[in-house]
C-alpha cells in the first residue's frame, strides 16, 4: 500500500482536496502535477491520476502539459486508478471528461485499470467518462452533491484498496 502515489491537477482546490482525502485514506503521497512530479511516475507501482474538468470536457490546465509526461511513461505492469471532479448541472453533458482524456491515454499504456464505477445516484445527462456503463473511474461532483463526498471517496478507496 505503501508504494502508492496520487497525481492531481486542481485549479480552485476541489481536486486537491479529494487528493489529499485518498491519500490519508491509502497512506499515500500526493504530487500536484502543476510541480512537474514526471520523474516519480516510475518509483511507484500504483498510480492514482485525478483531474477537474474545463472548458467543455477539457482536462485541468496543468493536466494539458502532464498528460505528455504520462503518455512517454513506462506504466507496463502498473496498476492505475482514476478520479475526477466535475458539475453534473451546469456540465451535464461533458461531466467529468477530463477524467475520459487521462483514460483514453493510459488505456493503451499497458497498465491494469480498476477502480470503475456505477452511473446510479450521478444527475449528468452523457460522460465521455462512462465505459460499458461504468464511469473509469471515482466521479465527484462538489457543486451539487457535495454531502456525498466522503462517502463517495471511502467507498471508492475501499473497493480499489485490494488491488494495490
Ligand atoms: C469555466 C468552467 C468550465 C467547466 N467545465 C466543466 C465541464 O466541462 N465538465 C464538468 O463536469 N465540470 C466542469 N466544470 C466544473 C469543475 O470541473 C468543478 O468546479 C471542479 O470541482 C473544479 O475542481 P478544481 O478546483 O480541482 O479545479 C467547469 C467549471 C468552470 C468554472
Amino acid at each position: 500500500m505503501s508504494n502508492t502515489a496520487i497525481f492531481y491537477g486542481s485549479s480552485t482546490g476541489n481536486t486537491e482536496s479529494v487528493a489529499q482525502q485518498i491519500a490519508e485514506l491509502l497512506g499515500a503521497e500526493a504530487f500536484d502535477v502543476a510541480d512537474s512530479p514526471a520523474d516519480k511516475l516510475a518509483e511507484f507501482d500504483n498510480l492514482i491520476f485525478g483531474t477537474s474538468t474545463w472548458g467543455i470536457g477539457d482536462l485541468q490546465d496543468d493536466w494539458e502539459s502532464f498528460i505528455d509526461e504520462v503518455e512517454s511513461a513506462d506504466l507496463n505492469g502498473k496498476t492505475v486508478a482514476l478520479f475526477g471532479l466535475g458539475d453534473s448541472g451546469s456540465y451535464a453533458d461533458s461531466f467529468v471528461e477530463g477524467m475520459a482524456k487521462i483514460y483514453e491515454v493510459v488505456k493503451e499504456k499497458g497498465c491494469k485499470i480498476v477502480g470503475a464505477v456505477d452511473t446510479d445516484g450521478y444527475e449528468h445527462e452523457s460522460s465521455e467518462a462512462v465505459v460499458d456503463g461504468k464511469f473509469v473511474g471515482l466521479a465527484i461532483d462538489e457543486e451539487n452533491q457535495g454531502d456525498l463526498t466522503e462517502e463517495r471517496v471511502a467507498n471508492w478507496v475501499e473497493s480499489i484498496k485490494g488491488n494495490f
